[in-house]
């Protein structure tokens, strides 16, 4: 029989998942079926029993639903437990098994897609909100030289650095403070390119930047990568990689095996200029 999975959302029209693990699903032998839900607004967890009750394996899980994911799971990873948010779901009987791959896959795209190593880097991260706190935990690992986060409200970025305190060197800022610093690589996690809004970080940051990374996918040169651009940043990425890599590990999870990212991710790269 062949095994289910999906992507659920709402709204759920857009979501790349589908392509996605097709594409990975074909390319690894995978007999599977992989389709979107539109969960219902206040019914996640309704659709999520109805998906399981027909049969299905696990989900990816995407806005608004990741803290809706976060509660239903009877069994939660690390990485999750810090972003209080899950993105994969896996079922066995009764057990659901919930994991959050966005921060990895992040941190693969970065330094195996893009060949940029944050071990003993400058690292700036834009955002404190779910975003951002997936990233915390798996950029910590790679031991940049110090992380900074900002944020608009400055106690959500202390309240963030507070927790990944223990795992490395980590503060908390709001913007206006970051006059007069630079850093290697700066990473915007807040929403504000989905409204092609500017979070107001100093363009001084990007003075020895070697990347720019927008977590949003396919918004073109949003004003972030705008600002880095004009001052001189030589690299510049968004999450298209973030996407297919989370998808990777999600597939790896689930199936045993840990497709090859590039021909998504030349598929679905949209130019940004
Ligand atoms: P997500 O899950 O996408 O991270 P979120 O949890 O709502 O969404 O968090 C949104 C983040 O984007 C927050 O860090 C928010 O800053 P505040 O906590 O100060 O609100 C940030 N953000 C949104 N719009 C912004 C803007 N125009 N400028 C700067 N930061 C912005």
């Amino acid at each position: 029989m062949t095994d289910r999975y999906a992507v659920i959302g709402n709204p759920i029209g857009f979501s790349k998942s589908p392509l996605i693990h097709g594409m990975f699903a074909q390319a690894n032998g995978q007999d599977i079926e992989y389709t979107a839900i539109e969960g219902p607004l206040g019914g996640f967890a309704g659709a999520v029993d109805a998906f399981r009750t027909a049969g299905g394996l696990g989900l990816n899980i995407t806005a608004p639903f990741k803290l809706d994911a976060f509660a239903y799971a009877t069994e939660r990873s690390g990485a999750q437990l810090l972003a209080g948010a899950a993105n994969a779901m896996k079922f066995e009987g009764d057990r659901v098994l919930a994991e959050n791959f966005d921060g990895v896959g992040l941190v693969r795209d970065v330094t195996h897609n893009l060949g940029c190593p944050l071990k003993g880097k400058r690292v700036l991260l834009l955002g404190a909100g779910g975003a951002a706190r997936g990233a915390l935990l798996p950029f910590l690992e790679q031991e940049p030289a110090e992380l900074v986060i900002a944020n608009r409200s400055v106690d959500k970025a202390h309240e963030l650095a507070a927790i990944g305190a223990r795992q490395g060197r980590v503060r908390g800022c709001g913007y206006a403070e970051l006059e007069g610093q630079t850093f290697d690589v700066v990473f915007n996690a807040t929403s504000a390119s989905l409204r092609a809004e500017l979070p107001p970080v100093p363009a001084t940051v990007f003075a020895n930047c070697g990347l720019a990374y927008e977590l949003a996918y396919a918004k073109g040169l949003t004003p972030f990568l705008r600002l880095a651009h004009n001052a001189g940043v030589k690299r510049l990425a968004d999450g298209v990689g973030m996407l297919a890599e989370q998808a990777a590990e999600a597939f790896a999870w689930w199936r045993g095996v840990r497709p090859d990212t590039r021909a998504v991710i030349d598929k679905l790269t949209v130019p940004l200029v």
